[in-house]
């Protein structure tokens, strides 16, 4: 079934499956190589071209360049980073870093929240709403706030959010309701009051936050001199990127715009990997678009009879059910995907090691890092592979995670780590207690000569 740009659906009324966006490519021009995009690098006072997903925006054309909603997303950094290609196991000047974190609200989920404020302002939408483990309601509420386009409401689980993501909704000025659950009870009420009340959802649910999750992709090859990498890996929650991801190459392939579609890796914390679980143990596949529903319903009446939830550090992935499943599904038969869980210890040491070899990240990006290691470790990944580790949010957001690690010994161990399995923190950096005397301190300084 299709529905017109300008009608407010996230799932087909026919189906109940989650939508797509599809554009006819024999009707909107379409650059003949990607290289055609740097024309627009001078351009830095159109906000059309300034904006590093609508730069590319041929390739999501679904709004006029005066219908764009736009606060200067996409401006990150694919970094090359030794220390961490060491880390991972692959050759010098092999590792790449994409750095989603440097959006303006701190994680990549403006790179979607741009597309989706784009389309509300088409269809004239007034409140817009989300659930959130703490990025997408930042991300949404800083778009309500600079640009003035709708109200908004953001539901969160009480106290699986961040500080930072929460301190950013509540900032912003967004309504933030505090519902006693987590991710999925929330996603589930906004999903209800969004449908029965009109507000618009901005969700990955959303199939037009997918539309503009794709640039990353277009950004890791640009920043790539327009060549595909071995591997893209990445961090799964919601599923929303990976599903991009595949769209995006998908696409690229089609148009003849990339010669190779690189293999796709994505990352599920040990505490809340259903993916990994449907995917590589019970070998759920896309199946040509049949996927089996029974197989999938199954997994999840079982783990409610068993009372699983999720549960990790890593806060913004610890989701149950992910609601971009099947599409996400549809990545992995585009990319040759994989599906990796690793432990909140990996992911914390990983994280650690791309704040002492990058920039740093927040602990669910460091799951790229530890997913990669671990395909590394496999042979799955080979030493000469261009690995891109996506990083999805800043080091800012969760400062309670990274002082945990950092401070973290085997008297005075922090709860919260050893109760998710957190043992040890190889790479600590503790702050050392000095007495205020210039003495003291200078014997401190003269002993880390030693
Ligand atoms: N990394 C970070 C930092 C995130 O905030 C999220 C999702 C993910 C990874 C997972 O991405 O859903 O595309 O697989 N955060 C959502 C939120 C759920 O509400 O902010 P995904």
């Amino acid at each position: 079934m299709r529905l017109s740009v300008d009608e407010i659906a996230v799932t087909c009324p026919q189906c109940g499956e989650l939508l797509d966006v599809e554009y006819d490519w024999d009707r909107v021009p379409v650059p003949a190589s990607l290289r055609e995009f740097e024309r627009r690098w001078g351009n830095r006072n159109r906000p059309a071209d300034f904006s590093g997903v609508w730069r590319f925006r041929e390739l999501l054309p679904f709004a006029t360049e005066e219908q764009i909603v736009s606060i200067g997303e996409g401006q990150t950094i694919l970094h090359q980073s030794q220390p961490l290609g060491r880390y991972v196991g692959v050759d010098e000047d092999k590792l790449f870093l994409q750095y989603e974190g440097l959006n303006p609200s701190g994680s990549f989920k403006d790179n979607g929240m741009t597309a989706a404020a784009t389309h509300a302002k088409l269809v004239g939408a007034k409140t817009a709403a989300c659930a959130s483990t703490g990025n997408t309601s930042a991300s949404l509420a800083i778009f309500a706030a600079t640009t003035k386009q709708f109200q908004v409401v953001v539901f969160v689980g009480s106290g699986k959010i961040a500080y930072g993501k929460l301190s950013q909704a509540l900032d912003y000025g967004a309504k933030t309701l505090q519902i006693e659950g987590d991710f999925d009870d929330a996603l589930d009420r906004v999903r209800e009051i969004t449908d029965s009340r009109g507000i618009y959802l901005c969700n990955s649910l959303n199939p037009f936050r997918i539309e503009g999750q794709k640039a990353i992709i277009y950004r890791v090859l640009e920043g790539l001199g327009w060549e595909s990498p071995d591997w893209i890996v990445v961090p799964g929650g919601n599923l929303g990127n990976s599903s991009a991801f595949g769209k995006a190459f998908s696409e690229l392939k089609s148009l003849g715009l990339i010669r190779r579609v690189p293999r796709l890796a994505v990352i599920n914390a040990s505490g809340a990997n259903t993916l990994y679980r449907l995917y590589e143990q019970e070998q759920l596949r896309w199946n040509g678009g049949r996927v089996d529903e029974a197989q999938i319903d199954h997994f999840y009446a079982d783990m409610d009879a068993e009372g699983r939830r999720a549960s990790t550090l890593a806060s913004a992935i610890q989701i149950n059910r992910p609601v971009n499943l099947k599409k996400c599904l549809r990545a992995l038969d585009v990319c040759d995907g994989v599906v990796r869980e690793v432990t909140d210890q990996e992911i914390l040491d990983g994280k650690a090691q791309v704040g002492a070899g990058g920039f740093g990240c927040e602990p669910a990006s460091g799951a790229s890092i530890a997913g990669a290691r671990l395909l590394r470790r496999e042979g799955v990944i080979s030493s000469s592979d261009r690995v891109v580790c996506i990083l999805t949010g800043h080091q800012l957001k969760d400062p309670a995670a990274t002082i945990a690690y950092h401070t973290a010994d085997d008297e005075r161990s922090d709860q919260a780590l050893s109760d998710h399995g957190v043992t040890g923190s190889p790479l600590a950096n503790r702050p050392i207690v000095v007495e205020n005397d210039l003495d003291k301190i200078a014997d401190v300084l003269q002993s880390l000569n030693r």
